[in-house]
């Protein structure tokens, strides 16, 4: 097999018209995801070509060719058209990740409405704060989920259908309406709603410091991006067998688990379970998985499982490996050379980037530790935190920035402008994260530039969780902050203060992170709750968590005397 071009090669006249010149994509034509993804791949002679094969934790199996791709989303679209969804309504697909989540969220698109996909683990509270923002016209979701979107069904009132994909018999409430797939008269053809490049895809909600979570507006021109980096970066070549950890209801698993691997025309396995290092190696070895993006998290919990767990498995299939989500620790680089024979690339991009934007090349060397150098076309630097100039000293600490303007940068926040605004300073958009650059231009990653918590790869907000507790009966006030964990990298940590009259017990502690599980969901229970007599405030009487962050992590806490002015 050829090696890897070079970085230099690379980005030698660099031009993202490459991905549209491979997509056949003319500026000003219609683009559409769904179609991108599944008609197209068909017309370029691999309509029978293995598109998804998909299992789940009890051994069930699924095989999906591009066809089938093709026809099943058609299939979906033109259902939601003949339910009366117009273009540019949002449909959320609240789903595990069966079948119907991918081939969904290709339908979605092919008939011009927004896909919201949100991570079915959610409770009815992280549900109802998105669909409530996004004013989601449907939703679909499995019998298992719909007591959620049941409890907050009347204060919804633009939420005209609950769409069940496995309802069989079972007795359907107003609005809801069943959609089997796989039983559904096959539509072989649809004609696919031509948006066009800033056309509305997808909308993903992303946790910040403030507020609510925040819509992240992506369009259809996006495609441009995912479909390169897919196949630079995730070294995509047209035998492989991919796999995907990530959920569909984060962006890796829309941008890098459907767009990128499905415009390349990539066979792509998808594995509905949780962590189980056995089951994952048998996974691989079974399918014969050639490329594996998958999360530091997973890969330290991987590592504690050893090595001779790894030898018991044929995993030669195994070509190249990238990570994504949080800091990919150096021994976790080392150990995956030794033991898979290639290093996990680490790989760095966010929700509003869309794709991965700095990154270690399959044709660069790894340092372990660094997240590599920014994908070609894409400016990237660090900036002074105050003047927000460009620090242009190699191992100085400043804001990973980059310059907007590429493909799947999102075009704003849903009914959030002041928001989006906030992200750009001095023309440049900035990450919210530090890191600094060596000599050869690798970033090296320090740290989130916000309160944002980061537990194993998934960013939860500390307002959410602390306007959770406050629904608590014996909470007066808190604040939710990240602490260190061994695999997970942080895990929430809630203060808590107590109403007059509770007195601090384990019990109540247990009923505190109980209810934040079901309301938000496991990712955002805090995993220890401390009660405390008084929260730091700044004069104004704002919480600092910041001062508590630092105690978590003994790190000094610094000048306080600007936080305590505010
Ligand atoms: C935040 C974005 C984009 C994929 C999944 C998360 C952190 C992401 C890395 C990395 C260190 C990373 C950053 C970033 N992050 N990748 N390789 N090294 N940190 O998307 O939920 O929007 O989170 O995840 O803090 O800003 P997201």
């Amino acid at each position: 097999m050829s090696d890897p071009p070079s970085y230099e090669e690379l980005s030698a006249n660099f031009s993202w018209s490459i991905a549209e010149q491979e997509l056949g994509h003319q500026p000003g034509d219609p683009i559409n995801i769904g179609w991108m993804c599944s008609d197209r791949i068909c017309r370029m002679g691999l309509a029978n070509k293995l598109a998804l094969h998909w299992e789940d934790y009890q051994g069930n199996e699924k095989q999906f060719t591009f066809d089938d791709l093709r026809v099943l989303s058609n299939t979906i679209a033109h259902f939601l058209s003949e339910l009366g969804i117009r273009p540019g309504e949002r449909v959320c697909l609240f789903m595990d990740r069966v079948p119907e989540l991918y081939i969904g969220f290709l339908g979605v698109l092919k008939m011009g409405g927004v896909v919201q996909p949100l991570f079915s683990a959610f409770g009815d509270e992280s549900l109802f704060v998105r669909l409530q923002d996004a004013n989601t016209s449907a939703i679909v979701t499995q019998k298992k989920h719909v007591h959620k979107v049941r409890k907050i069904r009347e204060h919804l009132p633009n939420l005209r259908y609950i769409i069940l994909v496995d309802a069989g018999e079972s007795p359907l409430q107003q609005s809801e309406v069943s959609f089997p797939m796989d039983q559904a008269r096959r539509i072989e053809d649809f004609a696919v709603y031509p948006t066009t490049a800033e056309s509305p895809s997808v909308l993903h909600y992303t946790s910040g410091t403030t507020g609510q979570p925040k819509g992240a507006q992506h369009v259809h021109y996006s495609v441009i991006s995912q479909y390169l980096t897919a196949k630079w970066v995730l070294d995509l070549r047209p035998d492989d067998v991919y796999w995907c950890n990530a959920d569909p209801g984060w962006v890796t698993g829309t941008s890098y688990g459907i767009i990128g691997p499905w415009s390349n025309g990539i066979t792509q396995v998808v594995f509905d379970s949780g962590f189980n290092a056995e089951r994952w190696y048998e996974f691989i070895e079974k399918h014969r998985v050639t490329v594996w993006y998958s999360a530091p998290t997973a890969i330290r919990l991987l590592m504690k499982e050893g090595t001779e767990i790894v030898q018991r498995h044929d995993l030669s299939s195994l070509r190249h490996l990238a990570s994504v989500g949080e800091p990919l620790n150096a021994e976790a680089v080392v150990w995956s050379q030794k033991v898979f024979g290639t290093p996990f690339h680490d790989t760095f991009w966010q929700t509003e980037t869309g794709c991965i934007v700095i990154t270690n090349l399959p044709g660069m060397p790894v340092k372990p530790g660094s997240m590599g150098k920014a994908f070609p076309g894409i400016t990237a630097t660090v900036l002074h935190p105050k003047t927000y100039e460009a620090v242009n000293q190699t191992g100085i600490a400043g804001l990973i920035a980059l310059r907007p303007g590429w493909p799947s940068q999102i075009r704003g926040y849903w009914n959030n402008e002041a928001g989006f605004k906030a992200k750009f300073k001095n023309g440049w958009y900035l990450c919210g994260d530090r890191a600094s650059i060596d000599a050869d231009g690798y970033f090296w990653f320090m740290g989130r530039d916000d309160d944002v918590i980061n537990t194993g790869g998934h960013l939860v907000g500390p307002f959410e969780i602390e306007s959770a507790l406050l629904e608590h009966h014996a909470v007066a006030e808190s604040a939710a902050v990240a602490k260190p964990d061994p695999v997970n990298m942080e895990v929430v940590k809630a203060f808590v203060t107590l109403k007059r009259g509770y007195d601090p017990s384990g019990d109540l502690e247990l009923e505190i992170m109980n209810h934040i599980r079901k309301r938000l969901s496991p990712l955002a229970m805090p995993q220890e709750i401390e009660f405390v007599d008084c929260l730091p405030k700044t004069r104004s009487g704002k919480i600092v968590r910041r001062i508590l962050r630092c105690k978590e992590f003994h790190e000094p806490v610094g000048d306080l005397s600007t936080i305590m002015d505010d």
